[in-house]
């Protein structure tokens, strides 16, 4: 396999219609993103596995879609207000714009064996130019608008930065009418908005983005064994959908480094081609959340537990995954470029082939039916399959070129399975179901494809 660029990567989302520069018209606006046709339909089904690990199949958790703009007292009390910041210089000749611990991280692997002390902020220069920098300077990250018409400090509000402020808020309303019991979770997913310095790497970082997160509230005392299981299940929810186990790593946060909230952080890292970065962040948040909201509300967020009268402020555990960011890791994955083909009997043989290897639940289209012919008896009995599948799946039709180009058209956008429509389908009632990864081929009754492609979709 030639190795994976992420630039071939991009122009295949922009060629195939999962993903756009957003605003593309006049000339794409900061680093925003629209999925497109096959994009929505692919990062719809991650989100929707990630709803079914998460919310269906267990008995202690419940969803929830809280509002984006919420009471600003919200941001006091969660510390966004005073500490959500990364630091900023800027170069004072070409007045590009960098995080100053990104470049000191730079700075410092560059002399590493070479100077024993930390590097000093002074000695960098800017990575553009070679200017010389300003001093750093705290950003806040939150949007900020104004609720209503008149545009004053009194009428401020955010954007959330997180979606895990709305569930602490709810805590109580969530638990009573739920009548849910310590330990218990609440999961939520949607937009948040940060206003990131130097965001980049395609969809990895951007200012606007969903997060799929969970609050699992646990007593004091048990968090560390719930965190443990927390920990695993990341690891479980990408292998299981087909993510390639070497490619995914823990990464354990110094003490030093962890968040004002936090008692201790563990991410799931993907290799992506640039290299490792943070997937999804597992935080023991301690009671943090919940005795701020409490504080800063007036009102009680402790929980009894009835049957034996004890009283606490919960621990959270909380697993926080970004839902652009685990559709690209799923994407990177599930990219395979196979030099000069994996056929030698068609025209195009020679040309390079591009299979994207996605689980065949992450996959936007499960079938594509192909008529060998656009006339009739085929074309009638391949649309009428068409109708049939379509009830249950996203399914495509497509007549037009060899049948070869329709079959990598298919490979390039991951759909699992070809059934062909061909001249022996009138005399025998059957088709050929091609496989995506295999290329094997079968033939199949028509009476009974659609239970023989639930039984090998699994969905
Ligand atoms: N509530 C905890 C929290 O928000 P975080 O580590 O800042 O923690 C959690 O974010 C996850 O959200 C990250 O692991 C990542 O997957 C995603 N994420 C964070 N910032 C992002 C950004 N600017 N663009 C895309 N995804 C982002």
């Amino acid at each position: 396999m030639a190795e994976k660029s992420m630039e071939r990567i991009v122009s295949l989302c922009k060629r195939r219609g999962f993903i756009f520069p957003g605003s593309d018209i006049y000339g794409g606006l900061g680093s925003t993103y629209d999925y497109g046709p096959l994009g929505v339909l692919l990062k719809n089904n991650v989100r929707n596995a990630w709803w079914k690990a998460v919310v269906q199949k267990r008995d202690d958790v419940v969803g929830l879609d809280s509002a984006i703009l919420m009471h600003p007292r919200t941001w006091e009390a969660s510390g966004h207000l005073q500490g959500f910041t990364d630091p900023l210089v800027d170069c004072k000749s070409c007045r590009k714009r960098f995080r100053a611990d990104h470049l000191l991280e730079a700075r410092s692997a560059e002399m590493k064996g070479l100077k024993e002390e930390p590097v000093d902020m002074r000695d960098v220069r800017c990575p553009a130019c070679g200017g010389e920098l300003t001093d750093i300077r705290q950003f806040n990250l939150m949007f900020k608008t104004f609720m209503g018409p008149v545009e004053e400090d009194a009428n401020t509000v955010y954007l959330r930065p997180e979606t895990a402020q709305g569930i602490f808020v709810n805590f109580n309303l969530v638990r009573e009418s739920s009548r849910m019991k310590v330990p218990f979770g609440i999961a939520q997913v949607g937009k948040a908005f940060r206003n990131e310095i130097t965001p980049g790497n395609f969809t990895f970082r951007t200012r606007e983005f969903e997060q799929m997160e969970l609050e699992y509230f646990v007593k004091p005392g048990t968090d560390e064994e719930s965190f443990e299981g927390w920990k695993a299940f990341m690891m479980e929810f990408f292998t299981g959908l087909g993510g390639k186990a070497d490619n995914f790593r823990y990464y354990e946060h110094p003490k030093e480094d962890l968040s004002h909230y936090s008692k201790r952080t563990v991410d799931l890292e993907y290799l992506f081609p640039w290299g490792w970065s943070e997937l999804w962040g597992c935080a023991n948040r301690t009671d943090f959340d919940l005795k701020r909201h409490g504080e800063f509300s007036g009102q009680d967020l402790s929980y009894l537990n009835q049957e034996t009268g004890e009283r606490y402020v919960p621990y959270v555990i909380e697993p926080s995954l970004g839902l652009d960011r685990a559709t690209l890791a799923f994407l990177v994955d599930a990219y395979d470029e196979i030099d000069g083909g994996r056929t030698t009997t068609t025209e195009s043989a020679k040309e390079e082939e591009t299979v994207l290897r996605l689980h065949p639940s992450l996959a936007p289209i499960k079938a594509a039916i192909l008529p060998l012919s656009k006339k009739e008896p085929l074309l009638g009995m391949a649309r009428e399959i068409y109708g049939k599948l379509s009830d249950r799946w996203f399914v495509q039709y497509d007549q037009s070129g060899s049948v070869g180009r329709r079959y990598r058209r298919q490979d390039e956008i991951g759909t699992p399975f070809c059934v062909t429509v061909d001249f022996e389908t009138p005399d025998d009632g059957k088709v050929t179901v091609r496989e995506r990864d295999t290329m094997a081929q079968e033939r199949v009754p028509i009476v009974d494809l659609e239970g023989y492609l639930a039984g090998r979709l699994g969905c």
